[in-house]
């Protein structure tokens, strides 16, 4: 007898549907599965043999064939688990064969019948509208999620067993709903603040305005002068998450099984800060089941890189692409997937080898060693950072200071990154670009216009500090931000002044 529901597979960020055939007859007991990988066919044989079994049902000593189609569809993990168990006892007559007809069913199984949650959900879910299925079974670890679908009826469980009670109509269970899909926007919980950080005023001003245009930025300077402390308080500084925003973050984490447990969205923008060490695969994604890398994660927040020049060059250069196109594409032999990445990235090194150059410490390296290990970041990813800010070493009075209290707070400064960003989204309504970071040279043109004064400043640095042509345009833009956090439509002397600040590591290349 052939029996028949459905299923869904994660394809990169989205998700395609599976039909998952049972045909049990008479012959010779074999259990074969058709259409996934041979490995995951003989673990979810088992799991399935012994979940029917322990959740107190007969295993049919039959010629069992289960058919998961498309077949060119690579699938991976046990999330079939349960449709194939469900279309097994369907097809030995133990629950209906209508009753699953109009369910998608999604969960792996533990050996004694419980159901695990699976990766992947939240794309699923929102996926089904578009097959024409309303009705999804899903692990119960996975109903937060799962719930952000609004048009979808969710139904969770935690054993094999209440799923089947519920198909056999022995038990009534509602859809489930979560009241108040926890969309707080802004409802940060974090407990860091730019408050704590002591001094720095410089690097705290450069932050607000990299936020503020979404520039990227490199923090220079000796070992526990702060950098990292700054970096992680950044997403504390930038506007909240929308609620699309929020979706499209969250899909990339649940794709990675990354959305904390009980949890429906990711609310807060995300702060990834991968090792040094990390490979080229695991920072821009990848692999034969293709996943997100660390660009994708950081997907709507920050990418921190912390020690730059000590990742490998190769693994640095595929961080062009995304910081260009804000998509990584991943191409596989039928099909290709694309993962968004659009991040700010904030990287921080120190000042030379030792550490100490340019503090009160001796620093042990030649300037030929200084020279050198400065430009091992110089090139194309340097040209991709607007932002380039000095952090010194605090003072011992500073250190000591108490005065914490007169620190600005993470939300006295968001509150003026958020005003120059709506400067911004109109500027450039119907354009495409949302921040004066991605502008390019016509719009560089059309809107860093600048007053007489301050052009001539910038053609005097020019000549003396010798910028670049590149250099050049990072200025402007830079100026661009500082001019909308201060309100005033024309760039000014004193917005170029500070916006030269910020080119810190361009005296070394
Ligand atoms: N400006 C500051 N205000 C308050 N505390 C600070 C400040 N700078 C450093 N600290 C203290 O020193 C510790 C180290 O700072 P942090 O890790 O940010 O330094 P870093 O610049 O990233 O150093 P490294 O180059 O070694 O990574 C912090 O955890 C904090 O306790
Ligand atoms: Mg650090
Ligand atoms: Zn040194």
């Amino acid at each position: 007898m052939i029996s028949f529901l459905y299923s869904a597979s994660v394809q990169g960020i989205d998700a395609c549907l599976i039909d998952v055939e049972i045909d049990i007859s008479s012959g010779l007991p074999v259990f074969s599965i058709v259409g996934l990988p041979d490995t995951s066919v003989k673990e979810s044989r088992d799991r399935v043999v012994s979940a029917i079994k322990n959740s107190g049902f007969d295993f049919p000593t039959k010629k069992i064939t289960v058919n998961l189609a498309p077949a060119d569809i690579k699938k991976e993990g046990g999330a079939f688990d349960l449709p194939i168990s469900l279309g097994i006892l369907a097809s030995s007559g133990i629950i209906e064969k209508k009753s699953l007809q109009n369910f998608c069913a999604i969960g792996e199984l533990s050996l004694d019948g419980k159901l695990r949650p699976v990766k992947g959900i939240l794309p699923i879910v929102l996926s089904l509208h578009k097959f024409g299925i309303t009705q999804v079974i899903v692990p119960e670890k996975n109903k937060n999620e799962a719930c952000v679908a609004k048009d979808i009826e969710i139904y969770p469980f935690t054993d094999l067993k209440d799923v089947i009670q519920f198909l056999k109509k022995e038990t009534v269970v509602e859809p489930y709903k979560q009241d108040s899909i926890s969309f707080q926007n802004g409802s940060t919980k974090t407990s860091i603040d730019f408050s704590d950080i002591k001094g720095q005023l410089f690097a705290k001003r450069a932050a607000e305005v990299a936020c503020a245009g979404g520039h990227n930025m490199i923090m220079v300077g000796p070992p526990g002068s702060g950098k990292t402390m700054i970096a992680k308080r950044i997403p504390t500084i930038l506007p909240s998450m929308s609620f699309e925003e929020s979706v499209e973050t969250t899909k990339i984490w649940s794709v990675s099984g990354l959305v904390p447990a009980g949890e429906s969205l990711i609310t807060d923008r995300p702060f990834r800060s991968p090792h040094h060490t990390t490979s080229s695969v695991a920072l821009i994604g990848g692999g034969s089941y293709p996943k997100p890398g660390e660009v994708s994660l950081a997907h709507n927040g920050v990418l921190f890189l912390d020690e730059l020049t000590e990742f490998r060059r190769d693994v640095l250069e595929v961080l062009r692409q995304p910081l260009e196109d804000k998509i990584v594409t991943v191409s596989r032999a039928k099909n290709t997937l694309s993962f968004p990445a659009s991040f700010m990235l904030i990287a921080s090194m120190n000042p030379c080898p030792c550490g100490n150059y340019g503090s009160d410490k001796e620093c042990t390296c030649n300037p030929y060693q200084v020279k050198r290990y400065r430009s091992k970041i110089s090139g194309p990813l340097m040209d991709r950072i607007d932002i380039q800010v000095e952090v010194p070493a605090l003072k011992i009075d500073e250190i000591t200071s108490t005065q914490t209290v007169t620190n600005e707070t993470s939300q006295q400064i968001k509150e003026r990154v958020i005003k120059a960003r709506n400067i911004q989204y109109e500027r450039f309504k119907g354009k495409n670009i949302y921040c004066n970071a991605q502008m390019g040279p016509k719009e560089i043109k059309k809107y860093c216009v600048l007053e007489e004064k301050a052009g001539l400043m910038l053609h005097n640095a020019i000549e003396k500090l010798g910028f670049s042509a590149r250099a050049y345009d990072r200025i402007l833009k830079v100026a661009r931000t500082i001019a909308d956090l201060a309100g005033s439509q024309i760039i000014q002397q004193n917005h170029i002044a500070e916006a030269i600040k910020y080119r810190n590591l361009d005296k070394y290349n």
